[in-house]
């Protein structure tokens, strides 16, 4: 946890993706966004576009991505934003994915691993994976893992987003996969904690190789992601009033992509790799288990329980490049 200090970024909760990224020319960069047409990710990949990186954007329906894209940047150069099927509670289709990528030859120089879901009702992917744990962590681990020869040797970022939500629960090391007493909101905070846990391993990983890593928490944002929570239950839990605006505290879209943004940019962070970020800055230890004032709680900071993940990850998905 020594290393969860706020530095002074120069920017808070409420900077937008644009607002950190202004100045910074990111043309000849090439980033990849994963759920990156829906919610915070498209606010990445507009900031990402509009500061000159050529942006892959994965999602698992192409489709709706590019009527999303087209309406989000109807300026964006041709090829500057490219839509690619990638569901990642599919093995498969993350080895297709990545050795499409491998093909062209090109260096990965930013990742955002966004995708998400939240809440879902029991769900187990066709491994018998518990679907938060699959697509929020296995799939993002699987995706990086395979991705790894693309990795820029002179400097790539991984930004895992996770969230304040990691509060509610540690990995449960004795069941994963909820094969007992599944909760929704266990689940998801379990698959949060484990995207920090990610982050600060592969730190550890590929620093000596100039690849660095970071997890970050966005803030409270309303988005499809609240898909599976009652309008009933949201107004309940304070997150929105009765007409749907959101609660005091809570960010737009674009002031939500904008800690991932940061770190994945920010010269600050050169030197420390693997943290927890919030409000775009790095975030200090949690003091209450109050998610709205945030921090890290320090099962999601601690470099064994990280070491202990990523070899379970590795063991299910038969994947370790950086072995
Ligand atoms: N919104 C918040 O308040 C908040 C707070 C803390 C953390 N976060 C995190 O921020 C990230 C982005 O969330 P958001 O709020 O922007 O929600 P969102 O709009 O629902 O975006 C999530 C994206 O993930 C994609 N996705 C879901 N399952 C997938 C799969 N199997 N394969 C590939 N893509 C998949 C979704 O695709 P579809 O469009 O096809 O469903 C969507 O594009 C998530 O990791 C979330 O946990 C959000």
């Amino acid at each position: 946890m020594r290393r969860q200090r706020p530095l002074g970024s120069g920017f808070g909760a409420a900077g937008t993706a644009d607002d950190v990224l202004a100045g910074v020319d990111l043309t000849g960069r090439t980033a990849l966004v994963t759920g990156g047409a829906s919610g915070l990710g498209l606010e990445a990949t507009r900031a990402l576009a509009r500061a000159g990186a050529r942006v892959l954007v994965a999602v698992r329906r192409p489709a709706a991505a590019e009527t999303a894209l087209r309406a989000a940047l109807p300026a964006a150069p041709h090829g500057a934003v490219t839509v690619h099927a990638l569901d990642l509670a599919d093995p498969a289709a993350i080895r297709d994915f990545a050795d499409g990528f491998l093909a062209t030859g090109r260096a990965l120089d930013l990742l955002i691993a966004n995708a998400g879901v939240m809440a879902c009702p029991e769900t187990r992917t066709d491994a018998g994976w518990e679907l938060h744990f699959a697509v929020n962590h296995l799939g993002h681990h699987a995706l990086v893992n395979r991705l790894r020869p693309a990795l820029n040797p002179s400097g790539s970022r991984i930004v895992a987003v996770a969230s304040a939500g990691h509060f509610l629960s540690d990995i449960r090391w004795h069941d994963p996969h909820f094969r007992t007493g599944y909760d929704r909101w266990l689940a998801y905070a379990q698959s949060k904690t484990a995207n920090a846990l990610f982050a600060l391993h592969l730190d550890t990983l590929g620093a000596d190789d100039g690849l660095r890593a970071y997890s970050v928490h966005p803030g409270s944002i309303l988005t499809p992601l609240q898909r599976h929570v009652p309008r009933d239950e949201q107004i309940a839990q304070g997150w929105m009033d009765a007409d749907g605006t959101p609660a005091a505290g809570f960010k737009s879209p674009a002031q939500g992509a904008a800690t991932a943004v940061w770190a994945a940019t920010s010269p600050l962070l050169a030197d420390h790799g693997g943290v927890y970020c919030q409000d775009c800055d790095i975030a200090g230890p949690a003091t209450t288990d109050d998610m709205l004032v945030g921090g890290v709680k320090p099962w999601a900071a601690d470099p064994e329980s990280a070491a202990r993940l990523w070899d379970l990850s590795a063991r299910l998905t038969g994947l370790d490049a950086f072995a």
